[in-house]
C-alpha cells in the first residue's frame, strides 16, 4: 500500500490505548447554528489537549516507573495525576459543520436513534424508543471525553474545555446536551492500588476493571497487530483495519469483503465510537439469581453457577470453558489464563456440559464455534472468521453500589449500568451485528442440537419474551424464561477523527 505506516501519535487515545481513567466525564454536545465557523476556529485550541494513543502508552510507562521505584523504597506509589480527553461527532455533528463528504458507513450516517428498532430497542418507530432520554432522541453533535485520576483532575480538564468555547457564555459556540459520569467502582483493590495496577503496561490491554452485575470485564479485548506489541495467550490479533479506517483489514465483510469501502481522505485513521447508555437492574438480577439455582448444587452455588453460565465466565472472571463447576479466583485474575480457550473441548461443540451456547461471552465472541460453521449455514459471505467482528470495548460503569433498601427488596431505586462504548471500523458489521444478529438472534449460534435462544444478558426481542436454554448443565434443551435486565436509554454512533483530519478538515 502507499500509505504511511500508522503513526500512533495521529490516532486519539481511547481507541487503541484506552484513556487512563478511574473516572471518566461523557460531555454531549450541540453546536450552535448561529456560530459554526466559531465554533471550528476554536476547535484548533482544543487540538493540543487532545490525548493522542502514544501519550496514553507514555503514561502508562509513567505509572508503571512509579510503582517500580515506590516498590524499591518499600513505599506504597504516589497516585499519579494524569487525564486525558477525546473529542468525536455523530452524523449530525458532520453535517451541521458542513462536512458532506459520504464516510461510508450506513449506521453511523443514519445515527443510532434511526438505528434503535434495528438493535431491537422497544418501540416500533424511530420516534417512538420510549425508554430513551430526551437528549438522545433530540441528537446530539458530539461528545467530548475526559478522564482522570480523580473526579477533581477531570472537573478541572473540562472547565479548561468549556472555556475555549465559552459553554454557559451568551456567546457559547457548544451548549451541554447531557453530561454522564462513569466511575470505575469500587473493588478489592482500593484507591492508588487499583489505578496503578489498571495501567500497568505488562498487561497488553489495560482494563476497565468494570465489574458489571457483579462480574469481572475488560478482559477479552483483540489486540492489534502492530500496536499491540505483547499478547496474552488465547488473546486474538487483529488487523489494524478491524479497528481503524483505511487500514489492512478495513473491509465490509456483511456486503462483500473484496471491494474496500470508499472513504474520504480525512477518514483515515479514525474510528467509530458506538455509545449505549445501559441502564442495569442490579438487584433484580440477583433476586432472579437467588431465585433460579441450577438445581443439585447447594443453593448458593447454584446462583452462582447460573449467572456463570449467562454470562461465561464466573465473577472473579474465569471462564466457564474452563473453570465449568465451580470459581477459580486465581484463574480469573491470571491475564496469562483468563482468556486462553476457544470453546473447542471435544463435549463443547454438541453441548453445553462447559458452556451454554447463548451465553454472553460466547454469543458475543463465538470463537472456534463461528469458524466451525459451513459456509452454507453463514448467513453472510466472507472469510469465515471472528476478526472483523472484533470490537474494542471501553465502557465505564455509572451510578451508586446497590443500597441495602435495594438488596431487601430486590427493586432498583437508584439508576445505574454501563455506560457501553465499543470501536471498530465498521459499525454494521461490529456492533450492530453483535446486537442484532447474533444476541438477539435466538437461532445463534448456528448447528447446535438445540435452539440456544436469546443472549441473557443484552439479547433484546421487541416482539415478545427472550428465553434461553442451557442454564442447566443436566437437562440441557430446558428453557428458561429471562426477565429483562438491561434497559438501553439511549446512545449514539460517532466518529473519532485522527489528529491530522481535526486540524486540517474539522478545525478551521
Ligand atoms: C464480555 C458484561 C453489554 C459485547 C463481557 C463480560 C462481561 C460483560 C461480564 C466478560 C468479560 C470479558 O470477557 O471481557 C456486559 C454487561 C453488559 C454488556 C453487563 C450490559 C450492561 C455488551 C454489549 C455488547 C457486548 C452491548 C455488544 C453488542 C461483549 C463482548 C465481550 C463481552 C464482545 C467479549 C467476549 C469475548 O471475547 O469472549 N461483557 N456486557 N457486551 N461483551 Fe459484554
Amino acid at each position: 500500500s502507499t500509505l504511511p505506516p500508522l503513526d500512533l501519535n495521529n490516532v486519539q487515545g481511547d481507541i487503541l490505548a484506552g484513556l487512563p481513567k478511574k473516572t471518566q466525564t461523557y460531555f454531549f454536545f450541540l453546536i450552535d447554528k448561529s456560530r459554526i465557523q466559531e465554533f471550528r476556529t476554536q476547535l484548533a485550541n482544543l487540538i493540543p489537549l487532545i490525548t493522542t494513543t502514544a501519550q496514553v502508552f507514555g503514561h502508562q510507562e509513567a505509572i508503571s516507573k512509579n510503582k517500580t521505584d515506590a516498590a524499591k523504597h518499600g513505599v506504597p506509589p504516589s497516585l499519579l495525576k494524569i487525564s486525558g480527553v477525546n473529542i468525536v461527532f455523530s452524523q449530525k455533528g458532520l453535517t451541521k459543520m458542513g462536512i458532506n463528504d459520504n464516510i461510508g458507513d450506513a449506521a453511523f450516517s443514519k445515527g443510532m436513534l434511526e438505528d434503535a428498532p434495528t438493535l431491537g430497542d422497544p418501540g416500533t418507530a424511530t420516534s417512538d424508543s420510549p425508554d430513551w432520554v430526551p437528549a438522545f432522541k433530540q441528537g446530539v453533535d458530539g461528545m467530548i471525553l475526559v478522564s482522570g485520576e480523580s473526579h477533581s483532575t477531570v472537573a478541572e480538564k473540562l472547565a479548561e474545555i468549556e472555556r475555549i468555547f465559552f459553554v454557559g457564555a451568551p456567546f457559547a459556540t457548544i451548549h451541554e446536551a447531557l453530561r454522564i459520569v462513569g466511575d470505575v467502582r469500587p473493588g478489592k483493590e482500593k484507591g492508588h492500588e487499583q489505578f496503578v495496577s489498571l495501567l500497568s503496561p505488562q498487561e497488553s490491554q489495560p482494563l476497565t476493571s468494570d465489574h458489571s452485575f457483579g462480574f469481572l470485564d475488560g478482559i477479552s479485548q483483540p489486540a492489534i497487530k502492530g500496536v499491540n506489541l505483547t499478547t496474552n495467550p488465547g488473546q486474538e490479533s487483529v488487523n489494524p483495519g478491524v479497528t481503524i479506517l483505511g487500514r489492512e483489514g478495513d473491509l465490509n465483510i456483511n456486503a462483500n469483503p473484496n471491494v474496500p469501502i470508499h472513504r474520504p481522505s480525512w477518514a483515515l485513521d479514525g474510528s467509530f465510537l458506538a455509545f449505549r447508555y445501559l441502564f442495569q437492574l442490579v438487584p433484580e438480577f440477583d433476586t432472579f439469581l437467588k431465585r433460579n439455582p441450577v438445581p443439585g448444587l447447594a443453593p448458593d452455588h447454584g446462583s452462582e453457577l447460573l449467572g456463570a453460565r449467562m454470562v461465561g465466565r464466573w465473577m472473579s472472571g474465569a471462564p466457564i470453558d474452563l473453570a465449568p463447576t465451580q470459581d477459580n479466583p486465581a484463574l480469573g485474575a491470571d491475564p496469562s489464563r483468563n482468556n486462553n480457550f476457544r470453546y473447542d473441548f471435544p463435549d463443547d461443540a454438541q453441548t453445553q456440559d462447559r458452556c451454554p451456547f447463548a451465553a454472553h461471552t460466547r454469543k458475543t465472541n463465538p470463537r472456534a464455534d463461528f469458524e466451525a460453521l459451513t459456509p452454507e449455514s453463514k448467513p453472510v459471505p466472507g472469510p469465515l472468521s471472528t476478526s472483523n467482528r472484533r470490537i474494542i470495548r471501553r465502557g465505564i460503569q455509572f451510578g451508586p453500589e446497590v443500597s441495602p433498601e435495594e438488596a431487601r427488596s430486590g427493586k432498583t431505586i437508584h439508576g445505574r449500568g454501563l455506560l457501553f462504548a465499543a470501536y471498530q471500523s465498521n459499525i454494521e458489521n461490529g456492533f450492530q451485528f453483535l446486537q442484532q444478529s447474533w444476541a438477539n438472534n435466538p437461532a445463534f449460534i448456528f448447528g447446535k442440537p438445540v435452539s440456544p435462544g436469546f443472549d441473557p444478558i443484552i439479547g433484546q426481542n421487541a416482539a415478545g419474551a427472550r428465553s434461553m436454554v442451557g442454564t442447566n448443565p443436566t437437562s440441557q434443551s430446558t428453557s428458561l424464561p429471562l426477565p429483562t435486565w438491561v434497559v438501553p436509554k439511549g446512545g449514539e454512533y460517532f466518529f473519532s477523527p485522527s489528529i491530522p483530519a481535526l486540524k486540517t478538515t474539522f478545525a478551521l
